[in-house]
């Protein structure tokens, strides 16, 4: 199995990509921080689908992290994440800070995206700024990769809410896919983040899972109120875990729901355990007033 061809500069990238326009070939991009698991490798595996070659971008965002999150110690692993791409992506792109945002040498400021107000819900508003970081480096990504397809993780919900909208906002020729989110057996999803949790954590973090299962169930019968009553009540029992949020939003405007909304939604929840934030989300078929 060969090693996909590694590019660290924006010159590079932009020779590779009109070399392939120039040969009719279509592209998609896999946007990662690195740090691969089996669930980016899920995200390669559609994008081989979806057209004729692969780039897997592996890009720790500074303009995502808030002073005191884990930017300094973000598992950082670009030759062990190259060799789990050989066989499945064609092209790793993984440049360096001053590449992606040149002015901080001196050269052209990359435009800034502003997430609006959903930006400020939910992940933003315990992460300030953050979606405004993630939309200025995909945009910027988009912009050097200039994908036919870019595919993304249903896992993170929100960030494919404002990703989506992006597209629509700069008109970008760029077809989003989602893939569904990859468990462990045991139904936590898979997260670079997880090897920060001790052992004890890990069992603890499994909280996440088990309410969305009893939300799902609640959602069976149950409203909009006592689906997230339910939800939240689940951990109450894992006292290693901090929830920060667990709500239900209409997937087509990211607003929370009513107590008598009734429809389609996704449930979102954030949670910290020990110093660990993570999140999850499924989508509910249909809820009932
Ligand atoms: O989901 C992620 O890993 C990041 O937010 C992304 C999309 C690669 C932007 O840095």
């Amino acid at each position: 199995m060969s090693a996909p061809q590694v590019c660290h500069t924006v010159a590079e990238m932009t020779a590779l990509r009109e070399q392939l326009s120039a040969e009719g070939k279509t592209l998609a991009l896999v946007p990662t921080m690195g740090a691969l698991h089996a669930g980016h490798l899920a995200l390669v595996a559609r994008a081989r689908e979806l057209a004729d070659v692969v780039v897997v971008s592996i890009f720790v965002n500074p303009l995502q992290f808030g002073a005191g999150e884990d930017f300094d110690r973000y598992p950082r692993t670009l030759d062990v994440d190259v060799a789990a791409l050989a066989g499945h992506a064609d092209y790793v792109f993984a440049p360096a800070a001053e590449e992606v945002y040149p002015e901080r040498v001196g050269g052209p400021a990359v435009p800034a995206q502003k997430a609006g107000s959903v930006g400020d819900t939910f992940e933003g508003a315990s992460r300030p700024g953050h979606f405004d970081g993630v939309l200025t480096v995909v945009a910027r990504l988009f912009d050097i990769v200039k994908p036919d397809v870019a595919v993304f993780g249903q896992k993170d919900a929100q960030q494919v809410f404002l990703v989506r909208e992006l597209i629509q906002k700069l008109g970008l020729p760029i077809q989003l896919d989602v893939l569904h989110t990859i468990r462990e057996a045991d139904g936590l999803a898979l997260s670079s983040r997880n090897r920060y949790l001790s052992e004890e954590e890990r069992q603890a973090a499994l909280a996440l899972p088990h309410a969305l299962l009893a939300v799902a169930h609640e959602a069976q019968h149950g409203n909009a109120a006592s689906v997230r009553e339910v939800g939240r009540s689940v951990f109450e029992k894992y006292p290693l875990v901090r929830l920060d949020y667990l709500d239900l939003v209409d997937p087509t405007n990211f607003q929370r729901v009513s107590d008598d909304y009734q429809g389609p939604a996704t449930v979102v929840v954030a949670a910290v355990v020990g110093t660990t934030r993570l999140i999850d989300t499924e989508n509910l078929e249909r809820l009932h007033a």
